[in-house]
C-alpha cells in the first residue's frame, strides 16, 4: 500500500498534506472544524465553481486523484453518498469523506446525499468533516427539510437542496429560503457517465428567474465542457463534473477544468 507522502511543489492550490503516523488516521475531527476553513460555496474566489464528483475517480488512488484536480484547478470536492434504497447503486460513506479531510484539510467537501433518510448522517458527516451537505426534496417535505438545515448549520456546516429531472420545479419553492445552494440533478441520480438531460436548464431558470434565489446553483450529471455554458448561462454557478475529468488522463485534467468554466473554448472529448 502506498504511504502518502507531502507534494514536492504546492503552488498555491489550497492544498496541505499530513504524514501518515499515529494518531492522524485514527483521531476525531473537531466539531469547530468548519468554522475555520475557507468555504468556497459560501465565499467563492471566482464562479462558476468547479466540482470533481469522485464518484468517477480511481478508487485505489483516491488521494493522488484529488490532489491531481485541485492542482488542474478544482474548487471543492463533490463526494456522491448513495444507500441502494433512494438509489439502485451503493457508493460512499463517512469514512471517505474523513479520510479526504485529513488528506485535504483546507478543502470544501461538499457531500451528496443521495439517500431516504439524510436526517441520520448529519452528524456522522459533520463529524467526518464535511464542509456542506445537500439532501433530496424527494425524501422530506419542507417543514422537515428546514429542521434538517438548522441542524446542519449547528453543526457547522452548510445546507442545500436538491432536485430530480422528473420532479416538478415548483416544489423546490418552499425549500429554497432556507438552503444555501440548489442542486439541479441533470441526470436520474445513482450513476456517473450518463447523458445530461438539458429539459432541466428550465428548472435553474425557474429557480434564479421566478424565485429570485441569490444562493449558489449546482448543476449535477453529465455535465461536459460542451454543455457547461447553458448551465452558467441558465443560473448556475457551481458544476460538478464526474466523467468529464476523471474519465481524461491527469494531464487533461487541467484543461477540462478550463473549459468548463468556460475559461476556454477548448472541446475535450
Ligand atoms: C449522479 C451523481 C453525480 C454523478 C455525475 O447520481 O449525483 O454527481 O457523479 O457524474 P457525471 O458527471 O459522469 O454525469
Ligand atoms: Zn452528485
Amino acid at each position: 500500500m502506498p504511504v502518502l507522502t507531502p507534494p514536492k511543489k504546492m503552488g498555491t492550490v489550497p492544498i496541505f498534506w499530513r504524514e501518515a503516523g499515529p494518531g492522524v488516521s485514527d483521531g476525531p475531527i473537531a466539531p469547530s472544524y468548519n468554522a475555520r476553513m475557507e468555504n468556497h460555496l459560501l465565499a467563492p474566489p471566482r464562479l462558476p465553481l468547479v466540482a470533481p464528483s469522485i464518484l468517477s475517480a480511481d478508487f485505489g488512488h483516491m488521494a493522488e486523484q484529488c490532489q491531481g484536480v485541485f492542482l488542474a484547478g478544482a474548487d471543492l470536492l463533490h463526494l456522491d453518498v448513495m444507500d441502494g434504497h433512494f438509489v439502485p447503486n451503493l457508493t460512499m460513506g463517512p469514512d471517505m469523506c474523513a479520510g479526504l479531510r485529513r488528506a485535504f484539510p483546507e478543502a470544501t467537501l461538499d457531500v451528496h446525499l443521495m439517500v431516504t433518510d439524510p436526517g441520520q448522517y448529519l452528524e456522522p458527516f459533520a463529524k467526518a468533516g464535511a464542509t456542506h451537505l445537500t439532501w433530496h426534496i424527494e425524501v422530506v417535505s419542507p417543514e422537515e427539510s428546514r429542521e434538517l438545515a438548522e441542524r446542519t448549520r449547528a453543526l457547522g456546516l452548510s445546507a442545500g437542496v436538491a432536485l430530480n429531472p422528473p420532479t416538478p420545479k415548483e416544489r423546490i419553492d418552499p425549500y429554497l429560503e432556507h438552503c444555501d445552494m440548489a442542486l439541479v440533478m441533470s441526470v436520474n441520480p445513482g450513476f456517473s457517465g450518463q447523458s445530461f438531460i438539458a429539459e432541466v436548464l428550465e428548472s435553474t431558470r425557474h429557480i434564479r428567474e421566478a424565485c429570485g434565489y441569490s444562493g449558489r446553483v449546482q448543476m449535477d450529471g453529465g455535465v461536459k465542457p460542451e454543455n457547461a455554458r447553458s448551465c452558467v448561462e441558465a443560473g448556475c454557478d457551481v458544476v460538478v463534473a464526474a466523467s468529464a475529468i476523471f474519465k481524461q488522463p491527469p494531464e487533461r485534467w487541467g484543461d477540462v477544468v478550463r473549459a468548463l468554466r468556460g475559461e476556454t473554448q477548448v472541446s475535450v472529448g
